[in-house]
């Protein structure tokens, strides 16, 4: 089929590959000439395991372009996968999705689906919908469908192809089966229903998650008081199927473009329409005051930073991404460097990013070693396979004292010679 997808970033760009691999033929489109420059060369803007050799591979059936109008013109099914940021009162900034709306309605000159898989307030599907058809400039149906998107950041390209499950969202019979024609080659359950729904299912499902983490966040802090050791009742936990294993994992608090974000939008859009969501709102508040955790376990051995050399491992959100959106780094870094600290950071992929927001501010170092040396007190904020590895030993050879303080339980003191705490104590 003629695809096109507005968005090159996490959801646009992952999906226009992907469609490429199962066959369709793919216009990605982007305003950034910058990123498709990037996008021709081969290369892709965002760091993702197996993008890069998908794209080689399906190189002949998708292409890369700002030429937007000659794109959705006679594209049979339009995708739109632009980001949803959010605003300063927690609810979802549209603008970019609207802006792509209004160049689909300026140009489409066939009917066409089209799909919006940002994620986007329940109710936004229809008022697409609306507009598309106020707007439009040839006399066309265009049909607007829902189809939210699961993907996680590091696992994108897997998760897509192999999804956990594929929603398609509509109101009308003939979109449907044109949407299930697209996916008749991935291998998913497919559910599909109508478009509140599905706009539904992807808050629904994105702040259940974070819930659980947040859940989890406050046994472990419990469990310090108490002396029971997180990681074991986790997995006590997680042998009930019903409860399940995965997100279980206590630790600095979540962040990423999706939880901290959907949780905040769910919960403006409860607030809204009177109805709060308090367990969505209990959530947002644990992360806020999870994140800083560390610090204040740190204060029972230092009331300031004042003079220290602080040695930071892992900057990013989470493993096997460059993103720095709302990673527990950025709220402890300008703590550290506020209290007058020497900060030493490493990461293996997330320094370039860092670098734009602290130029200077930050020694940057190209080896745990290096990081390390010469620190009074060690941060995790990121459970990279190098930092779960480290030979600890290094640490009592490397830092002034041995004191670390473990944002993602992953350090093992196996060899007794560092002052570890963790999330959770034990
Ligand atoms: C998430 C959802 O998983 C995905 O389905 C959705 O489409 C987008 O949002 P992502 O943000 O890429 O994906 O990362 P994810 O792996 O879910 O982790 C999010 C945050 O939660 C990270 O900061 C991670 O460290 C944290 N986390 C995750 C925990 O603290 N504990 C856990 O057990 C799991």
């Amino acid at each position: 089929m003629k695809i096109a997808i507005a968005g090159t970033g996490y959801v646009g760009l992952v999906t226009a590959v992907c469609m490429a691999e199962k066959g369709h033929h793919v216009a990605c489109v982007d305003i950034n000439e910058g990123i498709i420059k990037i996008l021709n060369s081969g290369k892709s803007p965002i760091y993702e395991k197996d993008l890069e050799a998908l794209m080689l591979k399906n190189k002949d059936r998708i292409v890369y372009t700002t030429d937007y109008k000659k794109a959705y013109k006679d594209a049979e099914v339009i995708f739109i996968g632009v980001g949803t940021p959010e605003k300063k009162d927690g609810s979802a900034n549209l603008s970019y999705v609207y802006a792509v709306v209004d160049q689909i309605a300026e140009t489409v000159e066939n009917d066409c689906i089209v799909v919006v898989k940002s994620t986007v307030p329940i109710g936004t599907n229809d008022k697409v919908e609306k507009r598309l058809n106020e707007n439009k400039k040839n006399n066309v149906k265009i049909d607007v469908v829902s189809n939210p998107e699961f993907l996680a950041q590091g696992t994108a390209v897997e998760d897509t192809l192999h999804a956990s499950r594929i929603v398609i969202g509509s109101d009308n019979k003939h979109a449907e089966e044109v949407m299930l024609k697209v996916y008749e080659n991935f291998d998913a359950p497919i559910l599909t229903t109508n478009r509140r729904s599905a706009e539904m299912i992807k808050y629904a499902s994105n702040d259940f998650l974070a819930l659980k983490i947040s859940y989890i966040n406050e046994i472990a802090n419990l469990c310090e008081e108490i002396g029971a050791n997180i990681d074991d009742v986790a997995k006590g936990m997680g042998y009930d199927p019903r409860i399940g294993n995965r997100f279980l994992k206590a630790g600095i608090g979540y962040g990423g473009s999706c939880f901290p974000k959907d949780t905040k939008a769910l919960h403006w859009l409860s607030n809204f329409h009177d109805h709060e969501l308090k367990t969505v709102k209990a959530a947002i508040e644990v992360n806020e005051q999870q994140k800083l955790r560390l610090i204040k376990k740190s204060r029972k051995y230092y009331d300031s930073f004042e003079g220290l050399t602080v040695a930071v491992l892992g900057l990013t959100f989470k493993p096997g991404t460059d993103d720095l959106r709302e990673a527990p780094s950025l709220v402890n870094i300008p703590i550290f460097l506020e209290d007058g600290a020497k900060v030493k950071a490493w990461d293996p992929v997330g320094i370039p990013n860092f670098k734009k927001l602290y130029p200077t501010e930050i020694q940057y170092c190209n080896t745990i070693d290096e990081t390390i040396t010469g620190a009074d007190i060690c941060f995790v904020f990121t459970e990279w396979d190098e930092i779960k590895n480290y030979d600890t030993s290094k640490f009592q050879k490397f830092m002034q004292k041995a004191f670390i303080l473990d944002g993602r339980n992953c350090i093992r003191n196996d060899k007794g010679n560092c002052i570890i705490e963790r999330i959770g104590g034990i």
